[in-house]
């Protein structure tokens, strides 16, 4: 079976009436040679945020970058971040980028996402901020308490909603939930601009500061440089693939929630597999189920392999048991007990937009045949 042959995990969506336009577009670029800042990202911008809801969206040139940016603005130099050892590395590397130290918390038992408790845990009193990932585009459960936490104890929330555009709980959609929310349109995401991220906030501070870093730190202009930055910005041809890309984001987040419903209906009394709804209105950027313990993931992964499956892992290993932070600041196995427990089980079906019905159907009976 070569590569081509095999159902992906994960496939961006590039519609094909969407070429010409985009086309069009890019040609209008190199006619007019403004490369960066122009037309196209504000107008991205100001779609992305009626989309979700902010005064404000400042695209980047990625997810990590936006971080590293906040991190900074936050400042976090010689403070510590709070977040989940199950999560992107980049998440955590930037923190260190920005003078901070990443401190790592475990999920809650049986769960991807950590608990109010687990983060709790890891405050002390050079905790400066907080990160939550909306892992696969679930909203945590706890949103509302983890919130009333941080605003109590004076420390920064930010949203990590790489995984969750179009996530909604409660009629607000992620990226409108905390301090400020992070995006990335990596290409394998719900929906990508090439490489690409974008900041949503209703922290104006935050805006101004995004505008002048993403682009050297400028002030007026480039000989006013008021703050550390670099250059940072959404390109404007990242931005036109953008732009088509976040027309069908509803339409997309709907798909992705009706494949979602069929596997949970065909595993829902599976002896061996644990669902995993969401809180609230999930992207499903992945489909992620439980497998019990006896299974062998890694011999249940080869299975579906054999038969012509792309299995995906969200994020094995996590951010703790990566070589470079092993070698780097001395974790070890065993730290994050949840955490490993959960990585041992957690499996991610193939999910993508275009999927066929009739491609859903040969993984669900592969799933069956292959536990
Ligand atoms: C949760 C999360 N945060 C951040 C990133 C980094 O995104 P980017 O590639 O846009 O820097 C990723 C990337 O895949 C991610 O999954």
């Amino acid at each position: 079976m070569t590569l081509k042959d095999m159902i992906p995990n994960v496939k961006p969506t590039i519609p094909i009436e969407d070429i010409q336009p985009i086309l069009e577009d890019i040609k209008s670029i190199l006619i007019s040679r403004k490369l960066i800042l122009g037309p196209h990202l504000q107008e991205f911008e100001t779609q992305f945020k009626k989309y979700i809801g902010t005064d404000v969206a400042v695209g980047v040139g990625s997810a990590g970058t936006a971080l590293q940016l906040l991190y900074q603005f936050f400042d976090v130099a010689n403070k510590e971040v709070v977040m989940p050892a199950l999560n992107f590395i980049t998440v955590a590397n930037a923190v260190i980028w920005a003078g901070g130290k990443p401190v790592f918390c475990d999920t809650a038992p049986d769960s991807f996402l950590p608990s109010l408790q687990s983060l709790k845990e890891k405050i002390t009193p050079r905790t400066r901020g907080v990160v939550l990932v909306h892992i696969t585009g679930h909203i945590n459960p706890e949103i509302e308490e983890i919130k009333a936490f941080c605003k109590k104890n004076n420390l920064f929330l930010i949203e990590d909603c790489s995984h969750a555009h179009g996530s909604e709980y409660n009629g607000v959609k992620a990226g409108n939930m905390c301090d400020v929310g992070v995006f990335s349109f990596y290409p394998t995401k719900v929906m990508t601009s090439g490489t690409g991220g974008m900041v949503t906030t209703n922290n104006k501070e935050i805006e101004n500061y995004l505008l002048s870093t993403r682009h050297h730190g400028q002030g007026k202009n480039l000989m006013d440089c008021q703050n550390l930055g670099g250059g940072w910005p959404l390109t404007e041809m990242a931005a036109v693939l953008g732009k088509y890309q976040l027309k069908h984001l509803e339409e997309w987040v709907r798909k992705r929630n009706a494949i979602a419903d069929r596997y949970n209906k065909a595993f829902v009394n599976h002896h061996a597999i644990r669902l995993i709804l969401p809180h609230g209105r999930s992207a499903y950027y992945k489909y992620q189920v439980m497998l019990a313990p006896e299974c062998k993931k890694e011999e249940f992964i080869a299975r579906m392999e054999g038969k012509g499956i792309a299995c995906g892992e969200v994020y094995n290993p996590p951010i703790h048991l990566q070589p470079v932070y092993q070698k780097k600041f001395g974790y070890t196995r065993g730290m994050y007990p949840n955490t490993e427990a959960v990585c041992k089980c957690l499996v991610a079906l193939p999910t993508f937009v275009e999927m066929k019905i009739e491609e859903q159907d040969i993984v669900i009976n592969a799933v069956k045949e292959s536990i």
